[in-house]
C-alpha cells in the first residue's frame, strides 16, 4: 500500500511536469492560441484551468523527460507502446517503439480534489477524429469517479450553493469565464452514482446542464438514475434543458450570462423530471398508458430513499395512473390489492 502510494505520487509528479511543458508550448504555438481565441477563451481562464498544447510530432515528451523509455510515462498514460497499436496508421516503425499519446491537441489538465494532475483531455484543432482524447484509466485516473473542474470550482460551489454539471471541457471553461465558476463536467462518460455522491459532498443542490441534443437528453435520464439513490429531503437536483442546438458553452456565448441565469431559474426540479421520464411514451388517457406509466415509475421511485419527497411522489404517481397510493404500493410489492 505504501509502495502503491509512492507510485501514485510519482505519477502525479510526471503528469504535472507534462502539464507545465504543454503550457509552455501553448505560449509559442500561434495555431493553438488562435484556436482558443476563436472560441472566445480568455488568457485568464486558460491560466486558471492550466490549458496547454501538445505539439505535433511523435516524441515531443522525449524533450521533457530525458528517460523516454521509463515505464512511468506509459503508466501515466502519456506514452503509448507500439504493441498497443501495432499496425496503426502512421505509427512509427520498430526503431521507435514508443510515442506520445497526445499530439497536436489543446490540453485540458484533469485534477483530483486535492489539486493533483491525474490526466488530460486533448482536443483536436480541426475536424479530426477523435475530437477529444482522454487519458486512459491509470493508477491515478478513473473516469467514472472524477469530474473535470471540480478542484477549480470547489470554492465557487460553496459560495453559489449549487454545482452545475455539464458534459464538456469547453462548457466548464466558458461558464467559468462568463460568471459561473461553479461548473464541472463528466469526462465523456455518463454521470455515475459515484459522481453524484462526490458532488453532494460539495453542495446539497446539483444542477445538471447537458447539451440540448438527443445525447444530452439521454445523459439527463442517466443522471436522474444516478442521483435518485442519494437524494434526501434536503439534498436535491435540478435539470436544465437547453434548446436543441446549444450546449452550455454555445448558449452562454450566444445569449449571455443573464439568459443562462434565467435558464437555471427555469430548470426542472427532480420531481418534475422524474414524472416526465416515468410518463414518457405513455398515453395517459388510456388504461394501458396509465399502466405503462406505473410500470416505468416503479424502478425510479424504488431507487429513492424514504422521506417526505418520496411519499409525495407516490401520491403524485398514483394520481396520474388512477390508483390509490396504497394500491399502487401494494402492486409494486407484488401483491394484488384484495389478496394476500
Ligand atoms: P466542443 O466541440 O469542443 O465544444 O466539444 P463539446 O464538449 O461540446 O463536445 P460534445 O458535446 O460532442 O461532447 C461532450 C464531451 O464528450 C466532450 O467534452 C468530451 O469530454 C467527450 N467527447 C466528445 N467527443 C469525444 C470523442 O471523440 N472521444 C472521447 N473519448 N470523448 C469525447
Ligand atoms: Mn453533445
Ligand atoms: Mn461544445
Ligand atoms: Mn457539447
Ligand atoms: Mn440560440
Amino acid at each position: 500500500a505504501a509502495a502503491q502510494r509512492r507510485h501514485q505520487a510519482t505519477l502525479t509528479e510526471v503528469l504535472r511536469k507534462a502539464e507545465d511543458a504543454f503550457k509552455a508550448q501553448l505560449r509559442t504555438a500561434p495555431r493553438a492560441i488562435e484556436y482558443l481565441k476563436g472560441r472566445g477563451v480568455s488568457g485568464a481562464v486558460a491560466k486558471t484551468f492550466g490549458l496547454g498544447y501538445a505539439p505535433p510530432g511523435w516524441r515531443f515528451l522525449s524533450t521533457v523527460f530525458p528517460d523516454y523509455q521509463d515505464a512511468l510515462l506509459v503508466d501515466a498514460g502519456l506514452v503509448i507502446t507500439a504493441e498497443e497499436t501495432a499496425g496503426a496508421d502512421g505509427a512509427p516503425a520498430q526503431e521507435a517503439r514508443r510515442y506520445d499519446r497526445f499530439r497536436d491537441r489543446i490540453m485540458f489538465p484533469i485534477r483530483n480534489v486535492k489539486g493533483e494532475t491525474i490526466g488530460f483531455g486533448g482536443r483536436v484543432l480541426d475536424q479530426g477524429e477523435p475530437k477529444y482524447l482522454n487519458s486512459p484509466e491509470t493508477a491515478v485516473f478513473s473516469k467514472g469517479h472524477e469530474l473535470y473542474g471540480l478542484f477549480e470550482a470547489r470554492t465557487a460551489i460553496r459560495q453559489a450553493g449549487y454545482v452545475l454539471v455539464t458534459e464538456g471541457y469547453m462548457d466548464v471553461v466558458a461558464l467559468a469565464q462568463l460568471g459561473f465558476p461553479q461548473a464541472v463536467a463528466t469526462l465523456g462518460t455518463a454521470c455515475t452514482p459515484d459522481h453524484v455522491r462526490l458532488l453532494f459532498r460539495f453542495s446539497d443542490q446539483v444542477v445538471f446542464s447537458f447539451d440540448g441534443d438527443a445525447a444530452g437528453r439521454r445523459a439527463a435520464r442517466k443522471a436522474l438514475e444516478a442521483t435518485l439513490p442519494w437524494i434526501s429531503d434536503t439534498r436535491s437536483a435540478k435539470f436544465l434543458f437547453l434548446p436543441p442546438e446549444h450546449d452550455p458553452d454555445s448558449f452562454i456565448r450566444a445569449h449571455g450570462p443573464q439568459a443562462f441565469a434565467q435558464a437555471i431559474q427555469d430548470a426542472h426540479p427532480l420531481s418534475r423530471f422524474l414524472m416526465e421520464v416515468a410518463s414518457s411514451d405513455c398515453e395517459l388517457d388510456t388504461a394501458e398508458g396509465r399502466a405503462r406509466m406505473a410500470s416505468q415509475a416503479r424502478p425510479l421511485w424504488g431507487a429513492m430513499p424514504d422521506g417526505a419527497l418520496k411519499r409525495q411522489l407516490l401520491q403524485e404517481i398514483a394520481d396520474q395512473v388512477g390508483l390509490d397510493p396504497r394500491e399502487l404500493a401494494q402492486l409494486w410489492q407484488g401483491r394484488a390489492s384484495g389478496t394476500t
